[in-house]
């Protein structure tokens, strides 16, 4: 294996920047060389220019769905083609959504979402545990899925006959969770409430795109988030909100917060940037836009960036589900409830939240602990994933802070038809990735391969603390 020198950059971790040089042997970080320090880099490593550069962490989005089937067909990125354009975007982790058929085994699930990663991902790669058919049996297997690696458990209050599970089974599945060290994340929205209100635009003629949004309002989310909130404190379980939208919800989970409660939740650069008035476009335009919960109105923007600055939100990841206008949005025409939910996104998440830093909103530390550091910690992949630190998985990214390029189908690598950001102009990019010490992207060409991206079997719930034990711990024998 070959060594690497990062030299000439800024390092930026969650703690901090400071000018460092970062020496790589083989797959791991070994050490952070002051710059003209005593310590010497070895004869002959392969050395990369970070002058006038940040040196991060590689981004990690724990909120992925891959080849997701969906509203009658599947998300359109594979695991291949997905996670080169995350690479391409400077995340080298994502933590996807394997699903529990209904009827079926936890495992089952598993098994198949395994089968269409292992050897297809140019980065690493965990999985989550959507639970669609909460049984005695499913609720028996959590406890085997957690000492594989699958530490988090993701339930739905939306999608009535799909995914979703009732105050009951939730509760089940949190009592399960609280027993066995893993984290709850909940998709809130009152699907039986939105249901109703999807049935009564449907029959009084109104089809259009624009309905997604008016019929899943933001107070179902908020209620929604309340329930699971209360519902994790009787189950004595950790909580994260995925995919949070919406100043109510984020009130519930500052709330609970502030009382001291083990509830965490992510946002979403759609949530960020995106305007309602998006799904409004003219004719069927605006199903580019359609996902649950919806993108909302500004003033919901404004909150979630605060919520990114004061804590309350602790991470940004993507829910990037793709799906083509042509052949699969399209499969909703007429019928807004027939448009596969989601939107594509897994590029460009540390540009987008980059935007936060170039607007004063966010630190350069805060940048990389809301798209590495935090979800690294939360989901049991911290400090071999989201540090720096000696020891840790060579996974970086050497990012341009001055670069200035317009996000479009046309440039970007994600397998789908439009960028829900077309001519959006950010300033920042990414220069070089490194995945577990191999470079991947080297000024916009993909240099890595497919199947180099490995399994990380995840640490058990462990807060936002730094573990002493645990499968992804530095230094564990
Ligand atoms: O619209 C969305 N979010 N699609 C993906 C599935 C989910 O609920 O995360
Ligand atoms: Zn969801
Ligand atoms: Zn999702």
């Amino acid at each position: 294996m070959s060594t690497l020198l990062v030299e000439g950059g800024t390092v930026v971790t969650a703690s901090g920047a400071q000018r460092a040089d970062v020496l790589v042997d083989g797959e791991q970080v070994v050490a952070l060389l002051a710059p003209g320090g005593p310590a010497r880099p070895p004869e002959g490593c392969r050395r990369i220019d970070a002058t006038g550069k940040l040196v991060v962490p590689g981004g990690i989005d724990v909120h992925t769905h891959m080849e997701m089937p969906f509203g009658g067909t599947r998300s359109a990125d594979t695991f291949s083609s997905g996670t080169r354009a995350a690479a391409h975007g400077g995340t080298t982790t994502i933590v996807d959504f394997a699903i529990q058929p209904r009827g079926g085994s936890a495992r089952e699930g598993l098994e198949t979402w395994a089968a269409r990663a292992e050897g297809h991902c140019a980065i690493d790669f965990g999985f989550h545990m959507i639970l669609s058919d909460v049984t005695e049996p499913v609720l028996k297997e959590m406890p085997g899925l957690v000492d594989d690696g699958v530490t988090s458990f993701k339930l739905f209050m939306a999608y009535p006959g799909v995914f979703y599970s009732d105050d009951g089974q939730i509760l089940r599945a949190m009592q399960t969770a609280a027993g066995c060290g893993a984290l709850v994340m909940m998709h809130a929205e009152n699907g039986i409430a939105i249901d109703v209100l999807v049935s009564q635009a449907l029959a009084r003629g109104a089809g259009d795109p624009r309905m997604h949004g008016e019929t899943r309002p933001s107070v179902l989310e908020g209620e929604a988030t309340h329930r699971a909130v209360v519902l994790a404190g009787v189950a004595g379980c950790p909580l994260y909100i995925v995919h949070l939208s919406a100043t109510e919800a984020l009130a519930e989970v500052a709330a609970a917060r502030d009382a001291g409660r083990q509830v965490f939740a992510e946002t979403c650069p759609q949530y960020l940037f995106l305007d309602e008035a998006l799904m409004a476009a003219p004719g069927f335009e605006g199903a580019k836009y359609v996902c649950s919960p919806p993108i909302r109105a500004r003033a919901h923007h404004e909150a979630l960036w605060r919520g990114l600055g004061t804590g309350d939100l602790s991470v940004v990841s993507t829910d990037h589900c793709p799906f083509c206008m042509k052949d699969q949005k399209e499969l909703g025409r007429g019928d807004f409830s027939k448009i596969p939910n989601g939107l594509p996104g897994v590029e460009h998440r540390m540009d987008l939240v980059y935007q936060g830093v170039v607007d004063g909103r966010l630190s350069l530390a805060r940048w990389v602990e809301l798209t590495s550091t935090a979800p690294a910690r939360l989901f049991g992949m911290y400090p071999k994933k989201g540090s720096l630190l000696p020891g840790a998985d060579a996974d970086l990214v050497v990012y341009d802070p001055d670069r200035r390029h317009t996000l479009s189908a046309s440039s970007h690598h994600m397998a789908v038809d439009y960028s829900a950001y077309e001519g959006t102009e950010v300033t920042g990019g990414v220069d070089v990735v490194v995945s577990r010490g191999e470079v991947v992207v080297e000024h916009g060409e993909f240099t890595g391969t497919e199947g180099h991206g490995r399994f990380v079997p995840r640490a058990p719930f462990g807060g936002l603390d730094v573990p002493a034990r645990g499968p992804n711990a530095v230094g564990r024998p």
